[in-house]
């Protein structure tokens, strides 16, 4: 009798990576190869999580290495590799470094997992997501980054704090980019089926989407030598689990379009349907003009970036 697992590769052994290793191999999504460059980095980190099965009991293996060829045949590849930010560095400072290092990590993921659903972390995101798309060759169902589900749930977390409600019985949307300009939505925002709106004053719904936009700066502010990772990671992995269980969840992801918002060949933050071959569709809500000037701005930072992208030797 042979079973097979699933399998999870996350590439980069850092904060980001180490910590998505630990919420998949804690929720028993599959047996986790954890991948890094620097030699021993992700193999001490993978040993010591697995050490950590018996105590919390969970019967996912977790291997690190640093050669590409040990993850062969991931179901699921999340890429987390890349520098974080520093405090006064804005995501897109990243975009030459990265976009190096992402390239590189593509093109073991396209020799060796050819049939992956690849979720990209690294930032810039929209601007790594393409060029992950762009390396991999991958059909767009099977190239998706995490942006919305951790800026929404900053979104909600904030929420929570002012309502006094559940976690669990908030939802939100935060579209558009990764970045300053990304789009929280709070007439999509609901507790427990409640419209937000009528549940605080545009004075608060305010602070909190200026606070989500820059949820992540204020955390890098914190730390000082890096930036999130708990939040960051529990997302890739939601959207991990979304795909591995085929669960057809309504999650904001970072999406290829292709004419949806009247977008054309850019990854934006959408909300879209995750199952078990990726994107299985981009969900088009209506916009009032508010929210359409948003994602416009938004998607205009995206396009610049991906501009500065393409003058790039990466
Ligand atoms: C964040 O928003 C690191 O971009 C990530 O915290």
């Amino acid at each position: 009798m042979k079973h097979e697992r699933k399998k999870i590769t996350v590439v980069g052994a850092g904060f980001v990576g180490s910590t998505c290793a630990h919420w998949a191999a804690a929720k028993e999504l599959g047996d986790v190869m954890l991948l890094d460059v620097n030699e021993g980095a992700a193999q001490g980190k993978a040993l010591d999580l697995y050490e950590a099965s018996p105590v919390e009991g969970f019967d996912s293996k977790v291997k690190g290495t640093a050669d590409p060829k040990d993850c062969a045949n991931s179901d699921v590849v999340i890429i987390t590799a890349g520098l974080p930010r520093k405090p006064g560095m804005s995501r897109d400072d990243l975009l030459a470094t990265n976009a190096k290092i992402m390239k590189n990590v593509c093109e073991g993921v396209r020799e060796y997992s050819p049939n992956a659903v690849v979720i990209v972390v690294s930032n810039p995101l929209d601007a790594m997501a393409f060029v992950a798309k762009e390396t991999l060759g991958f059909p767009k169902e099977r190239v998706i980054g995490m942006a919305g589900v951790l800026d929404s749930a900053r979104f909600r977390a904030f929420v929570s704090e002012a309502t006094g409600v559940s976690v669990k019985d908030i939802h939100a949307f935060v579209l558009g980019g990764h970045g300053d300009t990304m789009v929280p939505m709070p007439r999509h925002c609901s507790i427990g089926g409640v419209p937000l709106t009528e549940m605080l004053d545009s004075a608060t719904i305010d602070a909190i989407v200026d606070r989500t936009r820059k949820g992540g700066a204020e955390i890098v502010g914190l730390l000082k030598t890096g930036s999130a990772y708990y939040a960051p990671s529990a997302s890739a992995v939601q959207m991990a689990e979304a795909i591995l269980k085929d669960q057809h969840r309504i999650l904001p992801a970072c999406a290829f379009l292709e004419g949806e918002y009247g977008v054309n060949g850019l990854f934006v933050g959408v909300p879209c349907r995750l199952g078990g071959n990726g994107l299985e569709k981009v969900i088009e809500l209506e916009l009032n003009d508010t929210e359409k000037a948003g994602l416009e701005n938004s998607i205009s930072a995206v396009k610049e970036l991906v501009e500065a992208l393409k003058t790039l030797d990466y």
